[in-house]
C-alpha cells in the first residue's frame, strides 16, 4: 500500500480513513472473512457476495457523503481492513447523526472501534456542530451495547420487535449522547 491520504492515526499501527469506491476489492475481501461474525447484527444490505455487492455499498456510501448525509470510514491495522464506523445518518440541519460500527475478529477486542467512534462524535460535535449522536443496536448484542456503554451513551428505549432476522423479530435498543455530556466525557483510551 502507498503512503494514505487523509488518515487518522488510532494506534502506531492502526489508521482510520474513508473506504471508498476504490477499496472495492478489499472491502469485498474483508467481508467475505467478517460476513459470519457480522451478519446477524448489521443493516440487512451491509453484507455483500462479491466485488460488485462491495462496490455497490461504497458507492452508496460516497453519495451519501456528496449529499452530506452519510459517511463510511474502514479501520485498517497493519494495511490490513479489519472494520469500520459510519454515519449511518448525518442531519446536519436538524443536528443528529447515527453511528454504526463492524469488525471482522482480528479487529476485535483491541477498544478500536470506540476509539473511532470516539473520533466520529468529536468531529460531528466540535466541528460540524451537531447535537445529538444515536446508536442503534439488536437488544441482544452484548458487544454493541457495551462500546455505547464505552462512549457515554444513555439508553432512551427499546423499539419492539422492529429488527427482523431470519423469520425472527427482535427488539432494537436506541442509544445517544449530546454534545453537552460529550464535552464532559474523556476521550476513548488509546494505546495497548
Ligand atoms: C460491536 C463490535 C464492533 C465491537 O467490537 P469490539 O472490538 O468489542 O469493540 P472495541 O473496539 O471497543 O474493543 C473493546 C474491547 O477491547 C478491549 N481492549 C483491548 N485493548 C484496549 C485498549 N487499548 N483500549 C480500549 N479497549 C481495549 C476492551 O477491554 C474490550 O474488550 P472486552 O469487551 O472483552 O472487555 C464487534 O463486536 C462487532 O463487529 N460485532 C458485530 C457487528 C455489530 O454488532 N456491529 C454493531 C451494529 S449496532
Amino acid at each position: 500500500m502507498g503512503v494514505p491520504l487523509f488518515s487518522f492515526r488510532l494506534r502506531d499501527n492502526a489508521v482510520l480513513r474513508a473506504l471508498e469506491t476504490s477499496h472495492a476489492e478489499e472491502f469485498a475481501a474483508h467481508l467475505d472473512r467478517a460476513g459470519d461474525s457480522i451478519r446477524p447484527w448489521v443493516g440487512r444490505t451491509f453484507v455483500t457476495y462479491d466485488v460488485e455487492g462491495a462496490r455497490a455499498t461504497l458507492r452508496r456510501y460516497a453519495e451519501g457523503r456528496a449529499v452530506d448525509r452519510a459517511r463510511l470510514y474502514g479501520i485498517w491495522v497493519d494495511d490490513t481492513l479489519v472494520g469500520g464506523v459510519l454515519f449511518a445518518a448525518f442531519d446536519a440541519v436538524h443536528g443528529n447523526c447515527e453511528l454504526g460500527c463492524w469488525t471482522e475478529p482480528a479487529g476485535a477486542g483491541h477498544g478500536l472501534v470506540t476509539q473511532a467512534c470516539g473520533a466520529l462524535v468529536d468531529w460531528a460535535f466540535h466541528t460540524r456542530g451537531l447535537h445529538r449522536a444515536e446508536w442503534q443496536c439488536r437488544a441482544d448484542n452484548e458487544r454493541s451495547i457495551a462500546v455505547a456503554r464505552r462512549l457515554g451513551m444513555t439508553l432512551e428505549g427499546t423499539l419492539r420487535e422492529s429488527w427482523p432476522y431470519e423469520g425472527v423479530r427482535y427488539d432494537k435498543q436506541v442509544w445517544s449522547v449530546l454534545a453537552t455530556e460529550w464535552r464532559d466525557h474523556p476521550a476513548p483510551e488509546a494505546g495497548g
